[in-house]
């Protein structure tokens, strides 16, 4: 048995408000205590999105009430919102820019919107970019000029992780996570995860060539923080005409990075580091007292849909085999989770800027 801190995930969604039938503050932060996390950053891509004083409120009144572990509650920088969320920043658990085109409204295509937000978001607190390829250099460039932190999504190319390795050397302060599923699968996989529909293939970024895949792995030291971007969508969702985009990927995270302890290709202080270290710094978060991870790192098992919290009903891992399972989550001197079962109450999460 391994004893690990509770595990820190930055980038999820739990669609409250607006589609729960997807995943709520319930299911999702019963997924993360599953997949061995006790603190959950939710993004804003809601409906409505969260961006002003009664937005937030929506979000985090529903997880005051249902959420299982600790949350945060990012807000979305929109054309206008620029003070209304620095003024907000003491309560969310960061900003969240959209720069490049996904799921959801949030979007900020024109550059002079950028500028207030990299003004004024309070520097000492998380300022995360969806920007990928050049946009990415950009908001790197913004976060030079500004003289503050960017916090880079789910990167998943190998031009984005040297450029982010040359930034960090001329002491830009740049970090950034990537995804289980940019490590574990290429485009090639597509075919395979897909099951004749092609929409369980679509993700944000999308899965990457093989190459771009080695050189996230080679470059593993430039990586921050390992995020799962855990973004359910109903199975018959991703098989309709119009499939969203995003793979869920709470339950799926730890025991795919623990194979990989096993196989050789990562050390636990890689795991350590990226869970948990990094992202509690980089995004300021409390400490957790009495609060850990208890794994068996021997017990080998199948990825199943069928067995999983996640409202969504599917995985692109469905079959794969790990060793590594979450046996046990205490959290704040509680048992949270224990062989299988989610024992912490719906409202005993707290926000993490309480
Ligand atoms: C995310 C979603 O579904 O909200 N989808 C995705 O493919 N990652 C949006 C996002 O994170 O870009
Ligand atoms: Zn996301």
């Amino acid at each position: 048995m391994i004893k690990l801190p509770g595990l820190i995930d930055p980038h999820v969604h739990l669609r409250e408000p607006g589609a729960t039938h997807k995943e709520d503050f319930d299911s999702g932060t019963s997924a993360a205590l599953a997949g061995g996390f006790t603190i959950v950053l939710a993004m804003p891509n809601t409906k409505p999105p969260i961006f002003d004083a009664a937005t937030l409120d929506l979000a985090l009144n529903a997880a005051r009430q249902k959420a299982r572990c600790d949350f945060g509650q990012y807000i979305g920088a929109g054309p206008d919102n620029a003070d209304i969320a620095a003024s907000l920043s003491g309560t969310a658990a960061g900003l969240k820019m959209y720069l490049d085109s996904t799921f959801g409204e949030l979007r900020l295509d024109d550059m002079t919107l950028w500028q207030p937000h990299f003004e004024k978001y309070p520097k000492t607190l998380p300022l995360v970019a969806h920007s990928e390829s050049r946009t990415m250099a950009a908001a790197i460039l913004f976060a030079a000029i500004y003289d503050r932190p960017v916090h880079i999504a789910h990167i998943s190319l190998k031009e984005e992780v040297l450029l982010i390795k040359a930034a960090k050397e001329k002491g830009i302060k740049v970090t950034c996570e990537v995804c289980p599923h940019h490590l574990f699968l290429s485009k090639d996989d597509i075919p395979v995860i897909s099951h004749g529909h092609p929409g369980r293939g679509e993700v944000r970024p999308r899965l990457s060539t093989k190459e771009d895949v080695a050189a996230l792995w080679q470059h593993m030291d430039v990586i921050d923080c390992f995020a799962t971007d855990h973004a359910p969508h109903t199975i018959e969702e991703k098989d309709s005409d119009n499939p969203p985009p995003g793979f869920p990927g709470l339950e799926t995270a730890l025991p795919l990075l623990l194979t990989a302890v096993d196989d050789g290709r990562l050390t636990m202080d890689d795991i350590f580091v990226r869970m948990y270290t990094n992202p509690k710094n980089i995004f300021n978060l409390p400490e957790q007292p009495e609060t850990w991870v208890e794994v068996d790192e021997n017990e080998t098992y199948e990825i199943k849909a069928a067995e999983q919290f996640t409202r969504c009903n599917w995985t692109p891992f469905e079959g794969w085999k790990v060793k590594g399972r979450v046996k046990k989550v205490v959290l704040r001197g509680k048992t949270a989770f224990e062989d299988g079962k989610v024992l912490a109450e719906a409202g005993y999460g707290r926000n993490v800027r309480g």
